[in-house]
């Protein structure tokens, strides 16, 4: 299994941390960062040493549970302070990826449950951290479910287009995108994968065409202007792609990118399908206009491999996420089932389950 993200009990001599592999050195070196304090869960947030939605939201959670396993406050009010400042500090690091938001949540409101019944913060600490790695496992279990409901909707044998890295390396195993592309290898379909190169971050050249290489999963990087040229030649039976954040209506912020995918899908009679579990449908999003879409830094798009291409004072915009509208997904596929339009209700029904 590829290994995102670890949690790493404490030792006699060392205190509890979280492993994380350094995403921004694949595809050449598989390094390790170790994050010790909450602000070090941050920073690798924030500069995507861990990305991708599910990826971020369990680090999130993780992040809180260490900064209250490694506080030394000796009484509640003063522990209460600091968790606002942990979350504060965890909350600030990405916008987008509605799973960022509910990973701090899941484990701050177990705190305050706690908290409020006055429970001994040894004890307080033990549940937080419990809930964490809990979170960790649940991601890979549902993403598991995910993918056997989206392995049944793919063809038996032809090329499947995805964008950006929705893998494995984008959560704590398997993928959403990809794990519905593994699943369906696993249930025998001949599936073989073209991958967008997804610039500026290059997350598809550098992370999916790794990962998918390393389960020996047949794989061809494109271009990302090359999808439509694919697309007209009959290769891309269908697309399938992850989710930062899906509205309640079911517009859906992905990677850069994404929505050109989707108006060519939609041109070329091909289904587009997200792969999300449960919570990156955001129901307190009403549509995509209220997304908050992330921009990076101009350096992204300036440079490559630390060589700037560009002329220097040219303009530059690099919004990280964009917004397709529901109209152009086929299904939204969850580990609740498969979401199809009117998505409003769908998603709502869904909720209920
Ligand atoms: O900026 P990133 O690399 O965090 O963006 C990742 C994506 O857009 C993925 O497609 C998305 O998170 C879905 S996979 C969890």
């Amino acid at each position: 299994m590829i290994p995102t993200l670890e949690w790493t009990p404490a030792g006699v001599n060392f205190p509890a941390s979280i492993r994380f592999l350094d995403q921004t050195k694949l595809p050449h070196e598989e390094t390790y960062v170790l994050a010790t304090t909450y602000d070090e869960v941050a920073t690798v947030i924030r500069d995507m040493i861990v990305r991708g939605a599910m990826a971020i939201g369990v680090s999130a959670a993780m992040g809180v549970a260490l900064g209250i396993d490694r506080s030394t406050a000796t009484d509640i009010p003063t522990l209460n302070k600091e968790v606002a400042v942990i979350c504060d500090t965890l909350a600030a690091t990405r916008p987008t990826a509605v799973n960022l938001f509910w990973g701090i949540a899941q484990v701050r409101d177990l705190y305050n449950q706690l908290a409020a019944a006055n429970t001994p913060i040894p004890e307080i600490k033990k549940q937080v951290v419990a809930l964490a790695q809990r979170l960790y496992d649940e991601d890979i279990a549902n993403l598991r479910i995910l993918g056997a409901y989206g392995a049944a909707l793919l063809p038996d044998s032809g090329t499947i287009l995805t964008h950006c890295n929705a893998g494995a390396l984008a959560a704590c195993g398997y993928g959403s995108a990809l794990g519905v592309i593994r699943a369906a290898i696993e249930a025998g379909k001949k599936i073989d994968v073209f991958a967008d190169e997804t610039r500026p971050f290059n997350q598809g050249t550098r992370l999916t065409a790794w990962e998918l290489l390393k389960d020996n999963i047949p794989t061809t990087l494109i271009c990302d202007n090359m999808a439509g040229y694919f697309m007209g030649q009959g290769r891309i039976k269908a697309v399938i792609v992850g989710a930062d954040r899906i509205a309640a209506n079911g517009d859906t912020a992905n990677k850069i990118g994404t929505y050109s995918v989707a108006i060519l899908a939609k041109e070329h009679g091909i289904p587009f399908y997200v792969a999300a579990p449960f919570n990156t449908i955001d129901p307190a999003t009403p549509n995509g206009a209220a997304i908050p879409i992330e921009q990076r830094s101009a350096r992204e798009v300036t440079h490559v491999n630390g060589v700037q291409v560009t002329p220097t004072g040219v303009g530059i915009q690099n919004p990280a996420f964009d917004v397709t509208p529901a109209k152009y997904i086929t299904a939204i596929i969850t580990e609740r089932g498969v979401l199809r339009a009117p998505f409003t209700d769908s998603i709502a029904k869904a909720a209920t389950n």
